[in-house]
């Protein structure tokens, strides 16, 4: 298994470069499904997880091709509506493709994604809201198999805004009979970017980014060409790099306007940022103030960052609060921190960390995506040394996360099995 070593000191300066957002990929990717003929997608990033959904699709039928950044799918030849257990299982977040097979085939089986490190993840809200459309739905074996010969537009209210089921059925609603609302959904710009290529394809959804979407069916849909958007929580975890080393780091391709609460709680710390169409320079300040998070639903503090920023309040001035209210497990990391020497008490559904002067590197284990990025961060001002174990969780995410850190000059590398 490979792990990454990290020598912790080393000030980043530099430019660097994100990748499309994986939160916007697999969704666009998966809604090839609704359409016959070739899909183009531009900056696809390459990660394990886009690699998963590929081999979904294709398990499906989809015929795939890749060249660098750009990923073709043709759907017209789908002969499978079963997204099987080993396919599920690496990747919750294939139960995508639900919604899509049930509005383009009638049916579907798949398999139900369980929980995962940082909570139980249910999909009730995917399934509520497609039975509302009409689907039926049966749940054995663990599998869920839902099937409708034509899924008929309905009025969805999600108890959560949750974002996958959002997609979920905004896809499965695109070719039902007739409007569908959805109300209290999610706000995320990987929905408003779905949505874009829904549209682009001939789907007619409206208010995407707010939290009553309408959609009005139409029988059929057409391939499209699009470029996925910028990641936002790359981004995000650059520019936390760059305040915990005092850098001045500038990041290159990103969207400004999807980081608001990130970059309005890094300014609070005192970094300094020139905030550009396309780029962010952000410099650190010799002193790392204190600042509490809460995490919550776009355009709320994502909790996709919340691990990261958690490093960043482990070496500031004083003590500060982060509260997790979107997943029940998401504190993994304190554990790993801890071990580094990082002062942090958990209570509920709150961590109280009080900053020190220096982390002290050490063998850590990553357990999640988010989690494993920190513990890479932590690294780059503890002292001496750490390695972190199990990196093939940041590989789900980060695209060549070691070498984009070593180009702005961190002193880390990547070792294979010993
Ligand atoms: C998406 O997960 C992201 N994944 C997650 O990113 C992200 O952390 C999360 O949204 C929240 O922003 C992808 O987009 C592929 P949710 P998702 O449904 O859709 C509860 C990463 O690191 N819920 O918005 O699975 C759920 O338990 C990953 O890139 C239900 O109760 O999250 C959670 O408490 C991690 N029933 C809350 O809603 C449901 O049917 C939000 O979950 C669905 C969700």
């Amino acid at each position: 298994m490979d792990r990454i070593i990290v020598e912790g000191g080393r000030i980043l300066r530099g430019d660097v470069k994100i990748s499309g957002a994986k939160n916007a990929a697999l969704p666009i990717l998966v809604s090839a499904l609704l359409a016959d003929g070739w899909n183009t997608y531009h900056n696809v990033p390459n990660l394990q997880d886009v690699q998963s959904i590929k081999h979904l699709l294709s398990h499906l039928g989809a015929r795939i091709e890749t060249e660098e950044d750009t990923v073709r799918i043709d759907a017209g030849g789908l002969c499978d509506s079963e997204a099987p257990y080993d396919l599920v299982r690496k990747m919750r977040a294939s139960v995508l493709v639900l919604g899509p097979l049930v509005a383009r085939l009638g049916k579907a089986r798949v398999s139900l994604p369980g929980g995962c490190a940082i909570g139980a993840r249910p999909i009730n809200l995917h399934l509520k809201g497609l039975s509302q459309l009409g689907a039926s739905i049966r749940l054995e074996h663990g599998y869920v198999e839902a099937s409708s010969d034509r899924l008929k537009g309905g009025d969805i209210y999600f108890d959560i805004p949750s974002v996958t089921g959002t997609e979920n059925l905004m896809m499965a609603a695109v070719l039902a009979e007739g409007r569908t609302t959805l109300r209290n959904s999610a706000r995320e710009p990987e929905i408003v970017a779905l949505a874009d290529v829904l549209n682009e394809m001939g789907a007619d959804i409206h208010g995407a980014g707010n939290s009553l979407i309408t959609i009005n069916g139409v029988s059929s849909l057409e391939p499209a060409e699009v470029s996925i958007i910028s990641d936002r929580i790359e981004a995000g975890t650059f520019m936390v790099a760059s305040v915990l080393t005092r850098g001045d780091v500038t990041l290159l391709n990103c969207e400004p306007a999807h980081l608001s609460g990130v970059i309005d709680k890094l300014r609070l710390t005192g970094a300094d940022m020139e905030i550009g169409d396309k780029t962010i320079r952000i410099k650190g300040s010799d002193e790392i103030e204190s600042v509490d998070v809460k995490t919550l639903p776009y355009p709320g503090f994502p909790t996709d960052m919340q691990a990261q920023f958690m490093v960043l309040m482990s070496v500031a001035k004083g003590l500060s609060i982060i509260s997790e209210t979107i997943f029940e497990n998401r504190f993994i990391h304190v554990s790993e921190l801890r071990r580094m020497g990082a002062d942090i008490t958990v209570s509920g559904n709150s961590a109280i960390i009080r900053g020190v002067r220096m982390l002290s590197g050490a063998q850590v284990m990553a357990t999640d995506l988010r989690a494993s990025a920190s513990l890479i961060l932590a690294g780059l001002v503890a002292q001496d040394k750490t390695e972190v174990n199990r990196v093939y969780h940041l590989d789900r995410g980060y695209e060549a996360i070691e070498d984009k850190f070593e180009r702005i000059g961190a002193a880390i590398r990547r070792i294979g099995p010993p």
